[in-house]
């Protein structure tokens, strides 16, 4: 027990040693973390959920339990090392441990990997002490003979009990070495055979599809190799049982990371079907040089726990992200309806051209103006400009302010585009810096979509992007920044720095492009910025916290988007999904649908319009102000409430999804129908999430109910006897509101 030896912890009694609670009352919300030194068991309690670890006999962190909250007077035994499977495969690998180095007999998957300078690769961490503070626990660990250090680092979130963990690894030696692989913490479910994993995947045009699949033993990695998040993977996951299969019932335990960067989740069930789930940055290519005396600190890497199905997981975390991640959190401003000028302009932007969209948004009630790509450098194309940030003088002969003081008399903020990381080879700063950008000296330079990457990495391109958006936001009334970036890495070589350095692009290009963000948003507090990646290829807790929504894709077909948004849902609020309303048919799939439908379709996120105002009708217009009108006044609830699935896009010929405020006074209910057949009416809708006793008043906001609906009935009726509505046909929708009396 030698490794208990340097504990310490705050006293309260001989066996409780600290017991610290937080409370929330307003939200009746409390979280408390305790360390029973007689067990050597550490208890985190938040919201519904009750996490427990304790310290082994052999000095390893172990997991003991994280599930549903247990009663506070329940004890847990000390944890105990798994016995030796066969020679095979050491308890080391057995045994659910928190937080692992690479060394040993160690085949699961490490948290941590070291190479040190003399060849020595073997790390073996065991507890040394421990620090409790309010809601959050630090765990010192070592090596067994090395001064490498390792604080664990775990936060409960009192109201929805979400832990937050990371590490901090600390190079006390008298040398450098090489970190090739550093998790944010390993998540140990409890053994089972019937897991089920939820992740999504998806491509450009095509995010957010949700995929199932049974977990079985070996691994399954879910992955970024790209450089940033990616569209193809999204780093979160969801697992339950295969058995409940329900949206509101059963285990649910979930997890994302907030990394923007290459990431790796990876889950894997072991010899003795335990499950454990190891998150961090991605270990592929991966190498950081930690010089003696530097700290290393990873991603956060969040978890929860709901045993209200993966409907009610996802409506906690979606809860969590507004309370704790967003910007302003836990009081993020409302997503203002936008207009941009994308589908309708392209590159083709110009004073005249914006001013005349401009004024035909005013008088839809748009609140923001939005000029996308094409204003800038020789722009005109996507073959040239990307670098050179000056407003192009043949399109805007004076500047931008003659747009921006028009946009503001119309009423609406003003926003514009840029892609900072990005540029072009045939750019002035391409030809001046040709360095900057990612490579590998004498080696091709792959370009995707014609440009390559900026090296942000470098504290010269930090400086210089910092400086142009700095500069940029300081000489116009600028409210919002949409920021693109188009593709992915090649060749991440970063020749200028020494060879043991160079790998070190993979954190310091995400480091820096969080710290540009941070200090805009520090010196421009008023301006609201959107994470976009050629649709949602930017979306994870990391960019979140900095930026305000994310664009979903550039995918907006009206109907596509419903499966679309069914899979963004399930790991991220709808308040920062943007969703345009753009023309019919659309260039993805050609299909046409009505303008009410893709306004339905759009406002079960955070409304926008793309479509080119000057081909619309007066009818066209007529509809849209409506529809505008009809969205403000559902706005709060669809952006801040409980989101509540009813009928799957993923399953039959319909799509039904319910919003339910968070004071509980309105329920918005959105209602599609793919295509009829056999001339089945549209099933019965039952909603979810009302108070069965209050009584609510129906509200179509567009199309039909059936004619013997009551006008008001109490929330049990519309819950177990339900709604039915009138629609046929393909294409349809309608959307209805309850309102509680
Ligand atoms: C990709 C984005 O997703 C689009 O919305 C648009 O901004 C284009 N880039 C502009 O190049």
């Amino acid at each position: 027990m030698q490794f208990f030896s340097s504990l310490k912890s705050i006293r309260n009694s001989a066996v409780l040693v600290s017991a610290l609670l937080v409370f929330i009352s307003s939200q009746k919300a409390f979280a408390s973390v305790q360390f029973h030194q007689d067990t050597n068991v550490f208890r985190l309690d938040g919201g519904d959920i009750t996490y427990v670890f304790g310290i082994n006999d052999q000095g390893q962190v172990q997991t003991i339990y994280w599930g549903k909250h247990l009663p506070a007077a329940q004890q847990f035994t000390a944890a105990q090392p798994a016995a030796a499977v066969a020679s095979f495969d050491a308890p080391v690998n057995t045994t659910p441990q928190e937080y692992t180095g690479w060394g040993g007999a160690l085949y699961v998957e490490p948290d941590l990997k070291v190479t040190f300078p003399d060849g020595n690769r073997d790390l073996v961490l065991k507890y040394v002490s421990n620090k409790v503070d309010e809601n959050e626990i630090d765990l010192l660990m070592k090596d067994i003979s090395r001064e490498v250090y390792v604080t664990l680092q775990y936060q409960v979130d009192p109201k929805s009990g979400i832990l937050r963990r990371s590490a901090n690894i600390e190079n006390r030696t008298k040398q450098p070495f090489t970190i090739e692989q550093a998790a944010a913490g390993t998540w140990n479910l409890p053994r089972g055979t019937d897991y089920r994993l939820h992740y999504v995947t998806g491509r450009w045009a095509g995010e957010w599809n949700l995929q199932q699949q049974p977990i079985h033993g070996g691994k399954t990695v879910l992955e970024s190799r790209r450089g940033t998040t990616g569209a193809q993977n999204n780093p979160w996951f969801m697992i339950d049982h295969a058995s409940t299969n329900d949206q509101d019932q059963g285990d649910v335990w979930f997890g994302a990371l907030a990394w923007s960067g290459s990431w790796e989740i990876s889950i894997e069930q072991n010899a003795v079907q335990d499950l454990r789930v190891t998150g961090g940055p991605n270990s592929f290519d991966f190498a950081y040089y930690l010089k003696n005396g530097e700290h290393f600190q990873t991603p956060n890497f969040y978890g929860g726990y709901s045993d209200h199905g993966v409907g009610g997981a996802s409506r906690l975390l979606h809860r969590f992200e507004i309370d704790t991640i967003l910007p302003h959190a836990p009081t993020p401003k409302l997503r203002p309806v936008l207009y941009n000028s994308w589908e309708a302009t392209t590159f083709n932007v110009d004073e005249a051209g914006q001013m005349a969209l401009a004024e035909k948004a005013a008088t839809l009630g748009v609140e923001r103006f939005v000029m996308d790509d094409g204003w800038f450098g020789q722009r005109k194309t996507d073959h040239a400009g990307l670098g050179d940030w000056y407003v192009n003088p043949q399109k805007f002969p004076h500047g931008l302010k003659p747009l921006i003081d028009k946009v503001h008399s119309l009423k609406m903020d003003f926003g514009i585009w840029v892609e900072p990381e990005m540029v072009n080879p045939d750019s002035d700063l391409y030809r001046k810096h040709p360095d900057w950008v990612l490579n590998f000296t004498g080696r091709p330079r792959t370009e995707g979509r014609n440009q390559l990457v900026l090296n942000l990495a470098r504290p010269d391109v930090h400086d210089y992007v910092l400086q142009w958006l700095d500069k940029l936001l300081t000489e116009n009334e600028i409210s919002f920044i949409k920021w693109d970036y188009n593709r992915n890495w090649a060749e991440p070589g970063w020749p200028a720095v020494p060879v043991e350095q160079q790998k070190n692009v993979y954190v310091d290009f995400t480091r820096n492009y969080y710290d540009i963000l941070a200090q805009l948003r520090k010196k421009h507090p008023n301006v609201e910025f959107e994470s976009c990646s050629g649709g949602g290829g930017r979306v994870d807790l990391g960019v979140m916290a900095l930026t305000d929504e994310v664009w979903t894709s550039d995918n907006t077909d009206a109907y596509d988007r419903l499966l679309l948004q069914d899979g963004f849902t399930y790991a991220y609020t709808p308040g920062v999904m943007m969703a345009w309303v753009t023309d019919s048919p659309t260039w993805v799939n050609q299909r046409t649908l009505s303008l009410e439908y893709r306004f339905l379709s759009s406002m079960q996120g955070s409304l926008g319009i793309g479509a080119n105002l000057n081909h619309w009708t007066p009818e066209d217009f007529a509809t849209a102000t409506k529809m505008v009108a009809n969205y403000k006044s559902i706005r709060e609830t669809v952006q801040r409430g409980s989101l509540y699935r009813l009928m799957s896009p993923r399953e039959g010929e319909q799509s039904v999804t319910e919003s339910v405020s968070q004071d509980g006074k309105q329920a918005v209910t959105f209602a599609f129908l793919h295509s009829s057949t056999q001339n089945y009416p549209f099933p019965r809708i039952n909603l979810r999430g009302l108070d069965e006793n209050a009584t609510y008043t129906l509200n179509p906001l567009t199309g039909k109910v059936s004619s013997d609906t009551p006008a008001s009935a109490s929330g049990a009726y519309w819950m177990h006897r339900g709604i039915d509505v009138e629609l046929r046909g393909d294409f349809q929708a309608m959307a209805f509101t309850l309102t509680r009396q």
